[in-house]
């Protein structure tokens, strides 16, 4: 991608939720740490006005962040206009164009819109010859399924050249993932053991408190395979047990990514356990009788030489009792002097909501004879500084012309290659209680069980 400043930005679907809660946040952000130079335009079929778009800012800021600097926001509501019209209306485009002036044709036009309508406005972008020089920004869902992400890849393709559409995974963004890659590559003490030679298993685990909220209607489409697995928690598996790349380059990063999805079994339907929290089928938007898994658990196998042999774990869901995105490495026992032995270790990495890691070893007891007990160490992932939202990182380097935290297209296929036989199951979920961490079932799939999550104590197994 040409790494040319965008000399504006432009935002459809501006009164939707995806906007409120997290892109007007992730601007204000940077509008405050300097990196904003350009005009924000919002198009949406709403009623709205330039006042209602700055008072809706106003107030999506004033709910995400805590202190709100007035004189911050004040600059951000300045660059805000609104363009009220249907995309697909030629019309619409024409104002955009007169709105924007010159600017429009190295525009971003970033569709946080329902996936229907993607096209419709990059085939009027196109229609209006504002493809040239800009960058089209897609949310995801990326399709549907395997097909279909091909099918919408092609059809965007006719709008915009290919190295200008980017692709969200707001996951890429999250500075944790970084520092995990980080650690494991900048380490001796890691990198060397980080292989089926020395790995007995590894678990990933995200753990959601709320339930689906106001987002029945599009989350009884979708699941959890599809919300966050096929998506963020592949990109999680990805940094955990991706190749070196040659170097930090984003093209190297990715490539390495997308090598390390291409080795990916493709998943089974006994390699799944599916449930659904009691009380969902009351949501509003989702169907009676749904059978849409809102907690998902499976274990997958990498065939390569590095983690041959190696099972992978992981599990999501919504109504869990705690926060957070963790990667348990659990470490085989070394083959030591007889009277040493005991279990192995642990490498456990909190990403979320704190970025700590934690190594669980045996150390000799004190006193006579050489029996060993785990003690442990821990530390923070990132050195401190100001933590920056995922979507401030995209939104940033959409504006900046930088691929760094986007998936290309041939990992997002890699993706829905490895789930693509398990999409649409209809046998009915397992019915777990909010607040519970799911179907117990699903302790079968972890080897020897999941760890407790928490970095608090070693995390002990939940026996099967
Ligand atoms: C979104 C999913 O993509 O990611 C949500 O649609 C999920 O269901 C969210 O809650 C998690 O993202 P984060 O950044 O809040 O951990």
């Amino acid at each position: 991608m040409p790494n040319a400043r965008a000399g504006s930005l432009v935002l459809f679907g501006i009164t939707g939720d995806l906007a409120k809660k997290l892109l007007l946040p992730a601007l204000y952000a940077l509008e405050r740490s300097g990196e904003l130079d350009e005009p924000i335009v919002g198009v949406a079929r709403s009623d709205w006005d330039d006042a209602a778009l700055r008072k809706r800012t106003e107030e999506a800021v004033g709910e995400a962040s805590g202190e709100v600097d007035g004189v911050v926001l004040a600059r951000l509501c300045n660059r805000l206009s609104y363009v009220r019209g249907d995309y697909a209306d030629s019309a619409t485009f024409a104002t955009l164009k007169e709105r924007l002036g010159e600017a429009a044709h190295r525009a971003v036009y970033y569709l946080a819109t329902p996936p229907p309508v993607f096209t419709t406005v990059a085939e009027a972008l196109a229609r209006a010859g504002l493809n040239q020089r800009s960058r089209l920004v897609v949310e995801k869902p990326f399709g549907h399924d395997l097909t279909s992400a091909r099918a919408l890849d092609a059809a965007l393709c006719c709008s915009f050249d290919t190295d200008k559409i980017l692709r969200v995974d707001h996951f890429l963004g999250k500075d944790a993932l970084a520092a995990l890659f980080a650690l494991r590559f900048a380490n001796l003490l890691f990198e060397p053991i980080w292989n089926a030679e020395h790995v007995a298993s590894v678990q990933i685990t995200f753990a959601e408190r709320l339930d689906v909220a106001d987002r029945g209607g599009f989350y009884d489409s979708v699941g959890a395979l599809r919300d966050v697995v096929q998506n963020h928690l592949f990109q999680v598996l990805a940094h955990a047990a991706m190749e070196p790349p040659d170097t930090a380059a984003p093209r190297a990063m990715e490539a390495e990514r997308t090598r390390l999805f291409s080795a990916v079994r493709p998943l089974a339907r006994s390699d799944l356990v599916r449930g659904q929290y009691a009380g969902y089928r009351q949501v509003d938007g989702v169907k009676d009788e749904s059978t849409t898994e809102t907690y998902l658990a499976l274990r997958l196998e990498i065939d390569n030489d590095r983690w041959r042999g190696v099972p992978f774990a992981i599990r999501t869901g919504k109504c869990l009792p705690a926060d957070l995105l963790e990667v348990a490495i659990a470490l085989k026992p070394a083959a030591g002097v007889a009277g040493l032995e005991g279990p192995g270790g642990q490498i456990r990495l909190c990403l979320e909501p704190e970025g700590r890691w934690r190594l669980d070893y045996l150390a000799k007891t004190r006193g006579p004879g050489m029996a060993v007990v785990p003690l442990h160490v821990q530390g923070a992932l990132e050195a401190s500084g100001p933590l920056r939202p995922a979507y401030q990182v995209i939104l940033g380097d959409a504006l900046s012309g930088s691929a760094a935290h986007f998936p290309s297209q041939a990992s997002i296929e890699q993706c829905w290659r490895i789930v693509d036989g398990v999409l649409d199951l209809d046998d009915a979920p397992i019915e777990y209680q909010p607040g519970s961490w799911g179907p117990p079932e699903a302790d079968a799939l972890a080897e020897g069980g999941w760890l407790a999550p928490g970095l608090g104590e070693r995390g002990a197994r939940v026996a099967p």
